[in-house]
């Protein structure tokens, strides 16, 4: 009998993904994540809604799938199919839709539906972390398309469904993340999803729409969803409640035609994700979803202006970025010379957490000197003293913003 502590490292299959990093807690001021504002989590509501689900269907989470089998709690995909209908002009049923842990795991069941290693999909240039990295760990080919203030440019679209066509390559899907794109907060108008939509049908591609910010519009106006638009039923769209409601609930959701929303149930072989959460959103957002997710909005848009004003006074003309439609994220460019995932690493040790653009985009040269920050976690105060701290590392390391507050700065020189 040998001693010591057991070695699981030759147990390991190949091909694992490297170790998790042990959490150390968040930054002292993390724009980071997908995290949403605190203030603007509706608890008492919820507080409400599970004592009355609870005291009413409690007894039912004595079934795996509670009463409901095993596409999710029943109201929960009816009030879907109303606000989906309403809000996106999604004709559906309870039927067409599978509730999933996160929008996370609609991600991996399409993937896992669709994609073999070696197959080849195309995504916006500069997308969401959590699909990038899914993509290359699959060992897929993604074809980058570039973006404007609209969202996906169609022109650059139509180029790469022809080119592959002529090399004899047919994509997997188009992977879209048309309103309030992340990063950039652009949104797909009508007019390019129709194209959209018109160029999946010629090429045969169908299109993936992940439509998870689709609730968080300054203005609240938001075109018809591209599921609403296409005739053949070549469009599976995702959802969350983790940017209206909360993210650590862990409850998104799949509509998709039958013929394929069959194939990812057969994938989930979870025995359904956690009832509680589910009960707790229908009998909360049924009566409330309507008057929470206004506030919601009005304080994201507050905190938005407040970087755009820190930016503006810390960085002045070196950072550059348009005003995001609705959404957590805003897109910042910096100077060419700045390296945003040195800068991340100089801004961490400071307690400034950032994304670094190279892990947001197909194209790591482009996005080299971008980098993403949400706004929705930290609280006013925080934002203001983040980024003048993220300036002041900026400055140090390479020499810009030149001007911080109005103040002029001589550029670091080597002591
Ligand atoms: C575009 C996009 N899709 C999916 C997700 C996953 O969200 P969740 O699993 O919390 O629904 C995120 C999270 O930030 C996202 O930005």
């Amino acid at each position: 009998m040998s001693s010591g502590k057991f070695d699981f490292a030759p147990l390991l299959p190949a091909g694992l993904p490297a170790p998790a990093a042990k959490w150390t807690g968040l930054a002292k001021y993390s724009f980071v994540g997908g995290n949403n504002d605190p203030e603007h989590v509706p608890v008492e509501g919820l507080i409400e809604a599970v004592n009355a689900v609870l005291r009413r269907e409690g007894k039912t989470l004595a079934t795996y799938g509670v009463a409901s089998g095993p596409q999710g709690y029943r109201p929960l995909r009816e009030f879907l199919t109303r606000k989906l209908q309403r809000d996106a002009g999604i004709e559906c049923s309870a039927d067409d839709i599978l509730i999933v842990s996160g929008s996370l795991q609609a991600l991996d069941l399409v993937n896992a539906t669709l994609l073999a290693r070696g197959d080849t999909v195309i995504i916006e240039r500069d997308s969401y972390q959590g699909s990038l990295n899914r993509l290359t760990r699959l060992g897929v080919n993604m074809v980058g398309i570039p973006l404007d203030d609209n969202g996906m440019r169609i022109d650059a679209l139509s180029g790469a469904l022809a080119d592959l066509k002529q090399r004899g390559i047919t994509p997997k899907y188009i992977y879209t993340i048309p309103t309030v794109q992340n990063p950039t907060g652009t949104i797909l108008p009508e007019t390019r999803r129709k194209e959209l939509v018109k160029l999946s049908q010629q090429y045969g591609v169908p299109i993936f729409e992940d439509d998870c910010y689709a609730d968080l519009i300054w203005d609240g106006r938001r075109p018809p969803a591209i599921y609403a638009m296409s005739q053949n039923g070549g469009v599976i769209h995702i959802g969350s409640f983790s940017k209206s409601i909360a993210p650590a609930l862990r409850v998104g959701f799949i509509v998709a035609p039958w013929e394929i929303l069959s194939r990812m149930l057969a994938l989930k072989t979870d025995a359904g994700s956690g009832a509680l959460e589910q009960m707790v959103l229908a009998e909360y957002c049924t009566p409330h979803f309507d008057e929470h997710v206004p506030k919601l909005t009005r304080a994201l848009r507050a905190k938005l202006d407040t970087m755009m004003e820190a930016l503006n006074e810390h960085f002045g003309t070196t950072a550059e970025f348009d005003d995001p439609k609705g959404g957590i994220f805003l897109w910042v460019k910096l100077p060419d010379n700045v390296d945003t995932l040195r800068l991340y690493q100089l801004a961490l040790a400071a307690g400034v957490a950032i994304n670094p653009g190279p892990e947001w985009s197909t194209d790591k040269r482009y996005a080299g000197s971008r980098l993403r920050l949400c706004f929705a976690s930290p609280s006013h105060d925080k934002i203001r003293e983040g980024i003048a701290v993220l300036a002041e590392v900026c400055r140090k390391e390479f020499g810009v913003p030149a001007r911080i507050a109005n103040v002029e700065k001589r550029a670091r020189t080597s002591s």
